[in-house]
């Protein structure tokens, strides 16, 4: 495997660089050398005696959670000042998604398929988040989404390994810009390194059972293409990793991370998690998790003191050799020098633009509006047309709600900062157009039902009603948020008692994962997939609803008909006796005292077959797209050549729209079983009513590599089908053969 090489004129810094590291370091203590390698919270606000003491003494590399400016000013000036050797601190923040603007919550913004976005949304987080003094986010999360009941799939990029690697680097490419020294750039984060995401049953912080191929081909992939990328630091995962804390997980962090990605940059611990490895289990002491963690390739530990208060003996006794310590604290300088700590004093750069400026409420609300899916839409009863409307009711706890809406993982934005939707909504209604309220149900999770005689009072009277529920910011994310169910509360009993009514009814989910819906969609007429859209949420919402604008979202995950079916994911691998549409018998069909045998004898769930409610990579729009003309360049692709792939998609309805074209790869026979089939590369593409394109999509080898049986990566000669269309069950079809050439390598993706 190989990262990208860095072009010559960086060799040449780099050479720099180093000589720089090792001159610093043949000048530090060992208390020094331990203090880079020590991250502690601020003081929020003010700069605790303590802490000014230790940075003054050097035992501090590192500060997070600080974010008032003039305190963040004090702590640089403190450490380049009043300590021995001057070297500035890290000052890092989640920056998860926006700094005072919010945007869509990871998870939301990989519904919108589109790196310029996401590029864009993480470089108008970095640029108000570095006006507040903050040089390094703990972002992307790049753990793959696969369970909806782990709260953390609101922080992630998706269920797919390509797409959140896309999405991954256009993330960095705006946090870290085109140079980490400029002013507004921050060093990016990628985590949680790894496996966190495949926590047992979705329970934040269990253990994660994975084969070591599957770590490579699923979850590895977008953290190596993290590393490809640039990303200045990673963070360790929680996770027990196949009996192996990922802090302390030597074949994660030395193995792959550093000896086969290359990586060069800063591995920070999550938050406790190297006293945590005694918590494990894995050692009995803090001594002993500093040991490992350090011996792992952890170079700096996030708000606990193991290292502080371990290292220096366990070096002095040789169980950590100095040269490991020694490479531990050159990431760290490595990573200060990168983002130009040490050649100029951190100024808060006056020339940064003012946080939540029109320019960035305005990224923020394309974002948004791209990022909402349609996920149905009868009668077309969307989008609303104001000229036909006399009235509309807006009902549930989530239409006027500037908290909830901006979702989870939030420090920074505040609720009186966004545009909600109702307000919105009357906006774009107009005089003519009665708009009346009422809240449904307290809160998303309320069991009353005391409110829904009001919401009914409100909703017969009306021409449509616009119904927004979903969750609330604290039911998904870190902690409490691991859930079993689908929409919570008593929000499927008020669906059903206004879909009584027979009004046009419109559902809006607020959610920060994908809700197991299957009960709620026949109710209602149309239904829009909103996630928590953020500071602009609610006039994205409203321009959708009203056909300002078109919606062009895609599922970034498989929407799941029930919890019992969970993890369920397109990219499956086949099994032995795969489950076929005929087959699926359904429950109440099945005769009484039936025979052993007389179920099926496929892989499917009685109760809730085989598919998801909504497939990844779906969503509608006001118009339709065709795919015809699929067609290869070759039915034979060379390694070290390449195919393209080029279909015709054309605009087939009413009005303009953008599509998300995707296509996917299998590989029907190799050595290690493959997945039915695979993203390989999308498109994003807007068209005009009628209007035809064709799209092209180049394969090469690469593209079809995996790690086999002796965990390489290379791609096996033999046949490959792929398939073009709108989402994950696209059936336009075509194949052809990957064939040796004489002397191949193995492949990176
Ligand atoms: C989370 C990380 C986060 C860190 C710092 C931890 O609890 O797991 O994702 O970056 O805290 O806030």
């Amino acid at each position: 495997m190989t990262a990208t090489q860095p072009p010559a004129v960086r060799v040449e810094r780099a050479g720099e660089a180093e000589w720089r590291i090792a001159e610093l370091l043949a000048r530090m203590t060992l208390e020094e050398k331990i203090g880079q390698l020590t991250l502690v919270p601020g003081g929020g606000g003010h700069v605790p005696p303590s802490l000014a003491e230790e940075i003054r003494a050097g035992r501090i590399g590192a500060v997070l959670n600080e974010v008032d400016p003039g305190t963040v000013t004090e702590l640089q000036r403190l450490a380049r000042e009043e300590s021995r050797l001057g070297i500035p601190l890290l000052v890092g923040r989640d920056v998860i998604h926006g700094f005072r603007t919010i945007f869509p919550i990871p998870l939301g913004q990989a519904a919108t398929w589109s790196p310029a976005l996401v590029e864009r949304g993480a470089r108008v987080a970095a640029l108000e988040a570095a006006a507040a003094g903050v040089n390094w986010t703990f972002a992307p999360m790049v753990d793959i989404g696969r369970d909806p009941r782990w709260g953390r799939v609101a922080e992630c990029l998706g269920e797919d390994p390509l797409l959140a690697s896309r999405l991954a680097e256009a993330m960095i490419r705006g946090f870290q810009g085109e140079d980490l020294a400029q002013p507004g750039s921050i060093a990016a984060c990628v985590k949680h390194f790894a496996g966190y995401g495949a926590c047992e049953a979705g329970r934040d912080y269990a253990a994660t059972s994975l084969p070591e191929t599957e770590l490579r081909n699923v979850h590895l992939r977008p953290f190596r293409a993290a590393v490809a990328a640039g990303v200045a630091s990673v963070m360790t995962s929680f996770s027990d990793v196949n009996g192996l804390p990922a802090t302390a997980n030597p074949l994660l962090l030395r193995d792959i991370l550093r000896r086969e990605w290359g990586f060069d940059g800063l591995v920070v611990s999550d938050w406790e998690s190297v006293p945590q490895l005694a918590v494990h289990g894995l050692t009995a002491d803090d001594r002993a998790s500093a040991r490992e963690a350090a011996l792992a390739g952890c170079d700096m530990e996030m708000t606990s003191r193991t290292y502080t208060d371990h290292l220096p003996a366990l070096v002095r006794a040789a169980e950590v050799p100095p040269a490991q310590l020694d490479a531990m604290v050159a990431n760290v300088l490595r990573t200060k020098l990168r983002l130009g700590l040490l050649e100029r004093a951190p100024a808060l750069s006056v020339t940064l633009p003012a946080p939540l400026n029109d320019a960035h409420r305005a990224a923020a609300y394309e974002a948004a509006v791209a990022s909402v899916v349609l996920l149905k839409n009868d009668r077309a009863v969307l989008p609303l047309d104001p000229a036909r409307l006399r009235s509309l009711a807006v009902i549930g706890p989530l239409a006027d709600d500037g908290h909830e809406q901006m979702g989870t993982w939030v420090f920074d934005g505040r609720a009186e900062d966004s545009a909600t939707i109702l307000p919105a909504l009357r906006a774009r209604a107009g005089e003519q157009v009665e708009v009346r309220y009422a809240r449904g149900v307290d809160t998303t999770r309320s069991l009353g039902q005391e409110g829904f005689d009001q919401a009914v009072a409100v909703a017969q009277d009306a021409d449509a009603v616009v119904l927004c529920l979903g969750e609330e910011s604290i039911l998904s994310g870190k902690r409490t948020a691991a859930r079993t169910s689908g929409s919570p509360g008593a929000q499927a009993a008020l669906v059903a008692r206004l879909a009584r009514l027979g009004k046009p009814l419109i559902l809006v989910v607020l959610a920060g994962r994908a809700l197991a819906l299957a009960e709620v969609v026949p109710q209602v007429d149309a239904l829009l997939y909103a996630w928590h859209p953020g500071t602009m949420g609610g006039p994205a919402i409203a321009d959708l609803l009203f056909g300002v604008s078109a919606p062009s979202g895609r599922l970034p995950v498989s929407l799941p008909r029930a919890v019992g079916q969970v993890p369920i994911y397109y990219a499956q691998r086949r099994t032995g006796k795969p489950a076929w549409p005929a087959q699926v018998i359904p429950l109440d069909a099945i005769p009484a005292r039936a025979g052993q045998t007389s179920v099926g004898n496929t892989s499917y769930h009685l109760d809730a077959g085989f598919t998801p409610l909504y497939p990844f990579g779906y969503g509608l729009s006001y118009t339709t797209f065709g795919y015809a003309a699929l067609a290869l360049s070759d039915t034979v692709l060379r390694r070290r050549s390449a195919l393209v792939v080029s279909v015709e998609v054309t605009n087939t309805g009413p009005r303009a729209g953008e599509d998300v074209v995707q296509c996917y790869v299998g590989d029907p026979v190799a050595s290690l079983t493959r997945p039915v089939r695979e993203l390989v590369a999308f498109a994003r593409v807007a068209l005009a009513a009628g209007e035809r394109r064709t799209v092209h999509f180049t394969l090469t080898a690469a593209d079809l590599a995996f790690h086999g049986r002796d965990h390489r990566l290379r791609a096996e000669a033999g046949e490959f089908r792929v398939w073009v269309g709108g989402n994950a069950e696209a059936t336009l079809e075509a194949r052809f053969h990957l064939v040796d050439d004489a002397g191949h390598g193995d492949l990176a993706r």
